[in-house]
């Protein structure tokens, strides 16, 4: 071993008895974090969402990272801080995560209000234990556990947190495009997903799902009419809207909108053999769903590759007419649905966004007027298996976790990746913490402290792990 590497791995150890000895202080603290109500969709809630921005800044200017600024948008704000001195041809990485949360509906159901974090079974709970924040806080205390024994980084970092990700993250596209200085960088880390099981199986994601997403609305008679008086001359608006909606796939789930497949890359042969050799477990998969079995799709695709590597159809939401006590016999004046798409690459969101629209124009019937809204888009994204920094980052996990990391595509979105790439050219390694059956947007979210824990110890090895090639090695171009 040289000095250098010596003195990396010595350097390494002290981040990690460091992240150690303040445990139960990075809980306490994390708690504090969670207890802002940072709900990017819910416009009461601006101000927690600003306060939780303002939250990360302190901490990064508390912790010595530079140049922590809050940038205003169109929306809520987005944070960016800097650490540039890890001296000539250290590469640069860029951080992202987001800072906002989902909606907590259905109240009901949480076992504690989800801004009241509970500590329970070596887990904790909370609205964004597991999607983002968790996971963003991990990154702060892993370079603060650098910060406070080196005294430095092995890596130049850059940060990028956003405030709109679980509302489509529109204005921060807009914002990649115009702030490529503060972002330049020789790879991304993003941390949003989730390992590959609950028992400690770390996992590098080298996938994203694209979306896009409308509200349709069918419009009928003026007003809601009698339906004895009206039945059978005045076609019914939420009749329509469901024959349209149930007419968008067959029985195997496949989309029926003309032309939806033609983009579609077919999984190769190594692609296929790679999903192949994961160890999923349909029953287990049923079983933790909750579902009495999988749904009859493709028949050419494992039920793991239709989960991330196939594109889907969804209603999210649907309404209209009555829907309080009892009955009451109306033909309603309107019905509404959201309904959104799942893309693989190379699907083209604002592609399918206009063939979706054009195709509920077509299907139509004459007696109804249909309004399709485009609510947000966002594209698929690959991160080659090539690419440089997946081995240091495999062995960083392996180092945190004590066990190699498996290869995933996600199912879920995270419109910034695809974004990075086709604005500045940045490749990104995902590499997720939260647990895959966390409750992610739904009710008693949680991420499990042992993956907080081995998280947290990952990335301090990943920053050693990059920290010791060159920016230009790591590009990977
Ligand atoms: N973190 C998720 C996406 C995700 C889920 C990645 C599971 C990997 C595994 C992200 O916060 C999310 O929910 N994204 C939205 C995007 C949408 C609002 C544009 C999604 O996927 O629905
Ligand atoms: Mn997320
Ligand atoms: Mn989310």
């Amino acid at each position: 071993m040289t000095t250098q590497h010596t003195d990396t791995a010595a350097a390494t150890a002290a981040a990690v008895a460091h992240l150690r000895a303040h445990d139960a202080e990075h809980f306490a603290q994390l708690d504090e974090f969670l207890r802002i109500e940072s709900v990017s969709a819910d416009p009461g809630r601006n101000d927690e969402v600003r306060r939780a921005a303002w939250w990360i800044a302190d901490e990064l200017e508390r912790i010595g990272v530079e140049r922590a600024t809050i940038h205003e948008t169109g929306a809520h704000p987005i944070v960016t801080a800097e650490w540039m001195h890890a001296g000539d041809g250290a590469p640069t990485v860029l951080v992202y995560c987001h800072y906002d949360v989902q909606p907590t509906d259905p109240i009901d159901e949480w076992v504690r209000p989800p801004f009241e974090p509970r500590h329970e079974d070596e887990r904790v709970y909370a609205r964004g234990a597991g999607d983002d924040k968790g996971q963003l806080f991990m990154h702060l205390k892993a370079v603060e556990a650098w910060m406070r024994t080196a005294g430095r980084l092995p890596v130049n970092l850059r940060f990028f947190f956003e405030g709109d990700e679980e509302v489509g993250s529109e204005p921060v596209e807009q914002f990649i495009a115009g702030h490529a200085d503060l972002l330049r960088a020789d790879v991304c880390v993003v941390s949003d997903g989730d390992t590959f099981d609950d028992d400690g199986t770390p996992a590098i994601g080298y996938g994203l799902r694209g979306i896009a997403y409308w509200e349709v609305r069918v419009h009928g008679p003026r007003q809601d009419v009698h339906s004895g008086q009206y039945g059978g001359g005045v076609d019914n608006p939420a009749n329509v809207l469901v024959r349209m909606l149930a007419s968008l796939t067959d029985e195997r789930g496949r989309v029926t909108v003309p032309g939806f497949y033609d983009a579609v890359r077919d999984l190769t042969d190594d692609e296929r053999a790679a999903y192949a050799a994961l160890p999923f477990d349909e029953a287990t998969w049923r079983d933790e769903t909750g579902v009495a079995a999988a749904m009859d799709g493709e028949s050419e695709h494992s039920l793991l590759e239709r989960l991330s590597a196939r594109p889907t159809f969804d209603i999210n939401g649907i309404w209209g007419g009555y829907t309080g006590e009892g009955a009451k016999t109306i033909i309603p004046a309107w019905a509404a649905a959201k309904i959104s798409t799942r893309l693989v690459p190379n699907q083209d969101y604002r592609e399918i966004e206009q063939s979706m629209k054009a195709h509920l124009a077509s299907i139509a019937p004459p007696t109804v007027r249909v309004d399709a809204r485009i609510i947000h888009g966002g594209a698929p994204a690959i991160t080659p298996l090539d690419h440089p920094g997946i081995g240091p980052a495999s062995r960083a996990l392996e180092a945190g976790f004590g066990k190699a990391p498996l290869f995933q595509r996600s199912g879920g979105s995270v419109p910034v990746v695809a974004a990075l790439d086709s604005r500045l050219g940045l490749k990104t390694l995902m590499v997720g913490f939260a647990n895959p059956t966390g409750n992610f947007h739904a009710p008693n979210e949680w991420m499990s402290l042992r993956n907080i824990r081995d998280g947290m110890v990952s990335l301090v090895h990943l920053w050693a792990e990059l920290g010791a090639m060159r920016g230009s090695d790591l590009r990977g171009d």
